[in-house]
């Protein structure tokens, strides 16, 4: 089975925030539990380089949108390794073979009939690069989300027929209830669709920098086509000398901010259609990290910087937290003192207690080889349903979910240590069975555990695992009594060590 995931692409009007290592991240955990399944897994995140949003910019910094987006994509592209980010390539727009597949596509889509030459008279948003239709006109013509006044534009253009998938786009969130999700965002998108449908612009006249039509010299495609396609270009020559589209199109989860719905539940699925492509699968809808009560973002300035975080936390912690503390779908505010919370509490405490206690029991009163012994069932009763539970909530997207499940029965393991006692079942020869019984039911506890985790702390996980003589990731060895006992392992320097 294939499992194809995409982050929307970033514009390189700025320097990478957290907001957008968050998208990645999340799409990051779920690449990394699919290969974990034995999925055949492609992973594609990179940068949107054209439009208004970077020209302006690039204006302000007096360089050329191509020397912003020299500057800038190597940003994106530099946080991917701290962030153990398992991507399998990253997209650039400005890179020829993209910008020659865009035109292939958008010709093919023009020639299905699908394109005309028009007027666009209306109100226009630089920063969102989006004509917004009357319902998305803020108070006094300004953008409801940047804030600023919106242009009024008067140009000649060549539009896309969106009108006339009013049908097949209702028909689509009909009859497949589970393409965008959550539900309150495919709500918001049939809102839209409902109030009936406006041709849009394809192409801009006024702009040079972006995709030049190849029927009309003077104008260059509107950003979003551009960059939308890059979901489809990239399969054609992330892999040199070979075409992954039949292979991994439709994207089985492509997921996005809910700042850029219309696009990705309107136009896109439309747009696929006219070209002869099938819409992706799903469409994961997730909300605003939030610092100080607003949307994180670098116009607003309250933004956190994602190399100092790791810095000072680790790229796990970092991980962790934005699952731990933002529910996946929803807003939510975060702030560097929850981070020192979650990590001191839940990471080292809980955790890093657990398995450093667990292995050094087992090296102090077992010789550092888990006893071969039956395991305890009462314990094994908690764990068993927990591989395809995360599974099956992974493939919900649910990944603050998954990580609750996955947590409880961390806590379940020290409530356990705390029951059984083991340093008193040491002190007595006649309680030794019991000892083994324990310390072996321990080892597998922990395991599972760490198995599951290993999408969310891949740094950590890898050393435990080690550890505890483990080689595989596989996720049959999230089973509890996956393994039989008899395992050499060796004690961690402190997974998650105090810090100043
Ligand atoms: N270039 C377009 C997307 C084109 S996709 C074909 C764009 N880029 S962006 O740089 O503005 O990034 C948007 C995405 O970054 C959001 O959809 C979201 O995934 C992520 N985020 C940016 N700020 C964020 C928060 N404060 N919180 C959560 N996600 C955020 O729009």
């Amino acid at each position: 089975m294939t499992f194809y995931v995409t982050t929307p692409i970033f514009y390189v009007n700025a320097a990478p925030h957290l907001g957008h290592a968050y998208t990645t991240i999340a799409a990051d955990v779920m690449a990394r539990h699919m290969r974990a399944r034995g999925e055949d897994v492609f992973f594609l995140t990179g940068t949107d380089e054209h439009g208004e949003p970077v020209v302006q910019a690039a204006e302000r910094e007096g360089l050329t949108p191509r020397e912003l987006g020299d500057r800038n994509a190597p940003r994106f592209k530099a946080l991917l390794e701290p962030l153990l980010v398992s991507n399998d390539f990253f997209i650039r727009t400005s890179d020829p073979e993209h910008e020659s597949k865009v035109q292939e596509i958008l010709q093919r889509v023009h020639d299905n009939g699908h394109v005309y030459k028009g007027l666009y008279e209306g109100w226009y948003c630089p920063r969102c690069a989006d004509f917004k239709t009357e319902s998305e006109i803020g108070p006094d013509n300004t953008c409801p989300i940047h804030h600023i006044p919106l242009t009024r534009e008067h140009e000649e253009n060549w539009f896309f027929a969106l009108s006339s998938f009013q049908e097949p786009l209702e028909r689509l969130f009909a009859e497949r209830p589970d393409f965008v999700r959550p539900q309150v965002r495919a709500n918001e998108a049939k809102a839209f669709i409902g109030q009936g449908l406006r041709d849009v612009s394809l192409t801009r006249a006024n702009l040079k920098w972006g995709v030049p039509v190849p029927w009309d010299a003077d104008q260059v495609f509107y950003v979003w086509f551009d960059a939308l396609l890059n979901y489809v270009t990239a399969l054609s020559y992330a892999r040199p000398g070979e075409d992954l589209t039949s292979t991994f199109w439709p994207a089985s989860y492509q997921l996005i901010g809910k700042d850029i719905i219309k696009f990705h539940a309107v136009y896109w699925p439309a747009l696929l259609i006219a070209a002869g492509y099938e819409v992706p699968e799903r469409l994961f809808v997730h909300g605003y990290l939030l610092m100080q009560g607003e949307k994180m973002s670098k116009s607003l300035g309250n933004v956190l910087d994602p190399f100092q975080v790791i810095e000072q936390f680790s790229a796990d912690a970092l991980r962790f937290y934005c699952f731990r503390e933002v529910s996946f779908g929803q807003d939510g505010s975060i702030s560097p003192a929850g981070f020192e919370t979650r990590y001191e509490t839940e990471l080292a405490n809980e955790y890093g207690n657990l398995a450093s206690r667990t292995l050094s029991m087992i090296a102090r009163y077992r010789d550092g080889v888990v006893p071969d012994v039956a395991l305890d069932e009462t314990l094994g009763h908690d764990f068993f349903d927990l591989p395809d539970r995360v599974a099956e909530l992974i493939d919900g997207a649910e990944l603050t979910q998954a990580l609750d499940v996955i947590w409880e029965r961390v806590r379940r393991l020290n409530r356990y240590v705390e029951e059984r006692a083991p340093w008193q079942l040491a002190r007595d020869e006649r309680r030794a069975g019991d000892l083994d019984v324990t310390l072996r039911s321990l080892a597998e506890g922990l395991r599972a555990v760490t198995v599951l985790l290993a999408a969310y702390l891949p740094a950590t996980a890898e050393k435990l695992l080690a550890a505890l003589g483990e080689r595989g990731t596989g996720y049959a060895l999230a089973r509890y009594g996956a393994r039989d006992g008899g395992t050499a392992v060796t004690k961690v320097d402190q997974l998650f060590p105090k810090r100043d």
